[in-house]
């Protein structure tokens, strides 16, 4: 098939990317470069012995969102392209839904005029809000999101919900993610935020490699076995897999639909420690600070959905994610 990325030189992008070359997919990476580089391509080459087109462009560009569809006859978008940093998005909330959401509308508004009618959509277990009760599932209710950042994800899905109820022909598949980490196994790409990460792992891994002094542990007094907080960490290439298992679906069945992309089982902070001690023979300093404002104490997701439509399931446990992500951190310059 031929598939356009949006936000395609990123994270997550970047290894759908991979597998979409091996699978011998057409794949047009269409990224405006805010939070990743064009030498994504060059990786991407390396590792598929295949290379991806590359456009440079904003989703918020209609005409230009338009040509990159047309010229490439694209069959099918798998939209990743947004801004992600929760604590950014309350300082800059107008930023946030503009890229976010109108990006979205664009897109929208290029795949309707140019009849393009699948899409994959980058959602989050954000969705759910502070859980009721686990493990989450798709037919509970989505929650409360407590930051604008969550906010443009349950917009952008109740968006994608109206209008594939308005248009008998478009397709959907919304894919809630957990807490993706990890990198390629090749460790050519993977995930080294600018600046001082936000997110554990990237955190964890600049610890380990003496890049930062020490972990600073958000609370040990939640309602968890170790008292820290729990979350379903997935690997980024089962991720990615997942959304090559969602293209076939998505392009024979017409409406909306989420799924849940998690292993179905959570990892403690103390938990996620330890195991890239392990992975990186590094000891890993921590201290234990108050908790980070916003933070639930534990989230995991129930993956059956996957399993049933799209055939998908984890393969790889914390070992491995910790193993990847530390090759891929011990390659970077220090
Ligand atoms: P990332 O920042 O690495 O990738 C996003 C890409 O989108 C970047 O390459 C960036 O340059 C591009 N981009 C941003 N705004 C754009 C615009 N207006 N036009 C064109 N390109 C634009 O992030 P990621 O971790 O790969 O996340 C991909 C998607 O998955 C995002 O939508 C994110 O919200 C969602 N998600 C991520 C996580 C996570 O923890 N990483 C969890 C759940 C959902
Ligand atoms: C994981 C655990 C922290 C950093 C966020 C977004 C979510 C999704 C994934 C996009 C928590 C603890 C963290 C640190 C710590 N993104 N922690 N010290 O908060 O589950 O999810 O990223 O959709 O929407 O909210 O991920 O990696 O920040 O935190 O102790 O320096 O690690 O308290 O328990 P989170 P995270």
């Amino acid at each position: 098939m031929r598939i356009l990325l949006t936000g395609g030189t990123g994270f997550i992008g970047s290894h759908t990317a991979a597998l979409l070359l091996e699978a011998e997919h057409d794949v047009v990476l269409y990224d405006n470069l805010s939070n990743s580089r064009a030498e994504v391509v060059d990786r991407l080459e390396r590792i598929t012995g295949r290379r991806p087109v590359l456009v440079v462009g904003d989703i918020r560009d209609e005409e230009a969102m338009r040509c990159a569809l047309n010229e490439h006859r694209i069959e099918a978008v798998i939209h990743f392209a947004g801004l992600k940093a929760v604590g950014e998005s309350v300082e800059k909330p107008l930023e946030y839904y503009d890229n976010n959401i109108v990006g979205t509308l664009r897109l929208l508004e290029a795949m309707r005029a140019e009849g393009v009618k699948s899409l994959i959509f980058s959602s989050s277990s954000t969705v759910y809000g502070t859980p009721k009760s686990l493990p989450l599932t798709e037919e509970m209710p989505t929650g409360e999101a407590t930051n604008p950042y969550g906010r443009t994800k349950l917009h952008i899905e109740q968006i994608l919900a109206d209008c594939a109820k308005a248009d008998p022909e478009l397709r959907v598949v919304c894919l809630r993610y957990f807490n993706p980490i990890g990198a390629h196994p090749s460790g050519l790409i993977g995930e080294d935020p600018n600046g001082i990460p936000n997110n554990l792992l990237p955190y964890v891994a600049r610890v380990a490699h003496g890049r930062l002094p020490k972990v600073r542990v958000f609370g040990n007094d939640y309602p968890t076995p170790d008292g820290t907080g729990v979350r379903d960490y997935i690997h980024v290439m089962d991720l990615a897999e997942g959304h090559v298992k969602a293209l076939p679906y998505v392009t024979s069945h017409p409406g909306w639909i989420a799924i849940n992309l998690g292993c179905g089982r959570g990892y403690s902070v103390l938990e996620v420690i330890r195991a890239f001690e392990k992975a990186s023979g590094q000891t890993i300093p921590f201290e234990i600070v108050p908790r980070r404002e916003g933070d639930i104490a534990a989230n995991w997701g129930d993956p059956s959905r996957a399993e049933k439509l799209l055939g998908w399931r984890a393969r790889y446990d914390i070992d491995d994610m910790c193993r990847d992500a530390w090759r891929f951190e011990s390659m970077l310059e220090g």
